[in-house]
């Protein structure tokens, strides 16, 4: 049977402080913060499931975890610790390449999404540890991660980041939010504050077994290449907060709302169904210079959007929080009655006192300056299909794996372009760590099957004549998605050009950086299923994750 919608009231997730205040100023902590494993009710008739998670202790540890609140400029040590038990709670498929311990364990590694941080820091996939840090990956370097938080305020997320597990680490809950503030910059906006009225929305989809353990298939569609392996993980229920549809009681004012899509694969579009648009402030930690309108809000897996909504102008006592996307995007499925609802706002008929507003102008950030860019790049999407099946093998970018040596090894401080080209059927939400980018044009190719046909043949874009394929029609970049970003949705049978920084530049300077840093940072598509590991610097590429 299905589960009662709206009975269970949207959490807010802990808040844990990265910084003290003394004498007025945020001067620097250090936090630890573990992953356990324990039991979470994600609805009042559901029981309890089997989770991992993140805590600062078993105890107090949530799906998703506490919320780490960062004060710009102010670095912060994390500590993080592995008390997972021996054996993993969902399937993993060793057919791909995956961090398998050899006397047991749940590896796992936490990479702060958004994050301008040293490669050390970064949560390489390969520097998973297992419990006690009693086996470490081939780049484990340190339990103690530094975080400089000298970006621009926004939202981030931590999440698990392991070699092939990292499907099944998100699964289990290995996710949290991180906000960045400056007060200083962020006050004088006048934005909806406070613990009530701006708020975190962590989406993920979930299916459960009757019993409440989180469900995952356990056979691949080629079972005899991964036995496991599918290319994507679609749940029925929609969580917010931990909590299968829940609902939220709103008073009749402006809230803000930091929406981040934590789901393996889905793709949400999403809309109020009482005609309430989303006024869009943010994206992926940066702000947009001026407030964007939109009535539907398409967020890949693992974007964010940073947005106001203003119940004041509600002529309805409830809204509910409706879906569109496809599934696989955008070609898949409609969403039915169930993935097609994610919560819903109760909201007061009294009016409510408003001190917020919404400004004019946000903050400015720098213009993309594409005639500075020291290289173009081709960076070609291709999926591999078994021959009797049809269903896809393997997914790599220009056609090179994991393991294979580096070929994207730009300078930190540089502009480059990227032609970004998606020749399978599914769109791509491509992340860059240690880069922002803008995606300044969006077209259409030019005799895609010839151009198909070439890949499969040479497997190699530059020899499939590139430029020839790469300039069809030109479709509009949307509004509220032209600021700076660190995912960006790569539409199949597009090129996509984004022009990336490597990495984000404070105060004209680029944040220390060092090119020959092992291990490097990756770039990949969020889907976990796909991810797509690079290691940038020296060494960049591929694969199933
Ligand atoms: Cu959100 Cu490489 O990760």
């Amino acid at each position: 049977g299905s589960l009662e919608m709206y009975v269970d009231e949207l959490p807010q997730m802990p808040k844990i402080y990265g910084f003290s205040m003394r004498h007025g100023h945020p001067t620097p902590v250090r936090l630890t913060i573990g992953m356990y494993q324990k039991k979470w009710k994600f609805h009042r008739d559901l029981p309890a499931s089997t989770v991992f998670v993140f805590g600062t202790s078993a105890a107090t540890a949530t799906f998703p975890g506490p919320t780490i609140e960062a004060a710009q400029g102010v670095p912060l040590s994390v500590t993080w610790q592995n008390y997972l038990p021996a054996r993993h709670i969902l399937p993993w498929d060793p057919t791909v390449p995956t961090a398998i311990p050899r006397r047991g364990g749940v590896p796992t590694v936490v990479h702060l999404h958004g994050g301008v941080h040293p490669p050390q820091s970064d949560g390489s996939a390969f520097a998973w540890f297992t419990a006690g840090y009693r086996e470490t990956g081939p780049a484990w370097s340190t339990p103690t991660y530094t975080y400089p938080n000298a970006q621009s305020p926004g939202v981030l997320w931590y999440h698990d980041h392991a070699l092939g597990l990292t499907r099944a680490n998100l699964l289990a809950g290995l996710l949290g939010a991180y906000v960045i503030r400056n007060p200083a910059v962020e006050a004088p906006l006048g934005l909806p504050c406070g613990d009530e009225f701006d708020r975190v929305l962590m989406l993920a989809d979930r299916s459960f077994y009757a019993d409440g353990s989180i469900y995952m298939n356990y056979t691949g569609d080629n079972p005899n290449i991964h036995p496991q392996w599918q290319p994507e993980y679609f749940g029925e229920a929609i969580t917010v907060n931990g909590k299968a549809w829940p609902f939220l009681a709103v008073a009749r004012r402006r809230y803000r709302f930091r929406i981040i899509n934590t789901s393996n694969a889905r793709f949400f579009n999403l809309s109020l169904t009482n005609g309430l648009p989303f006024t869009v402030v943010g994206s992926d930690t940066n702000y947009l210079s001026k407030p964007v309108t939109a009535t539907s809000l398409l967020v890949s897996v693992a974007e964010t959007f940073d947005v106001v909504v203003d119940f004041s102008q509600s002529t309805t006592s409830e809204a509910e929080v409706v879906n569109t996307a496809p599934y696989p995007y955008p070609d898949g499925d409609a969403p039915n009655d169930l993935n097609g609802k994610v919560m819903k706002f109760v909201i007061s008929p009294a009016k409510a006192k408003d001190t917020s507003r919404l400004p004019a102008k946000l903050l400015d950030y720098v213009a993309v300056a594409e005639e500075e860019a020291v290289q173009r790049r081709y960076i070609v999407m291709y999926e591999y299909d078994d021959a009797v099946t049809g269903n896809p093998t393997h997914l790599y970018i220009n056609g090179k794996r994991l393991e294979d040596p580096a070929t994207e090894t730009p300078r930190a401080g540089t502009t480059e372009v990227w032609e970004v080209i998606n020749l399978t059927p599914d769109n791509h939400p491509l992340h860059l760590h240690l880069a922002s980018f803008q995606a300044t044009r969006v077209r259409g190719l030019v005799d895609e099957d010839a151009f198909k046909r070439c890949m499969e043949m040479l497997n190699d874009a530059l020899r499939c004549d590139v430029s020839r394929h790469a300039v069809g029609e030109e479709v509009a970049v949307q509004e509220h998605e032209k600021g700076w970003k660190n995912v960006v949705k790569i539409a199949p049978g597009h090129v996509t050009t984004i022009v990336v920084k490597f990495f984000m530049v404070e105060n004209g300077k680029p944040y220390p950086f060092d090119a020959t840093a092992e291990p490097g940072y990756v770039y990949h598509c969020h889907i976990f299923f796909h991810s797509v590991e690079a290691r940038k610097n020296q060494n960049q590429n591929q694969n199933q994750n």
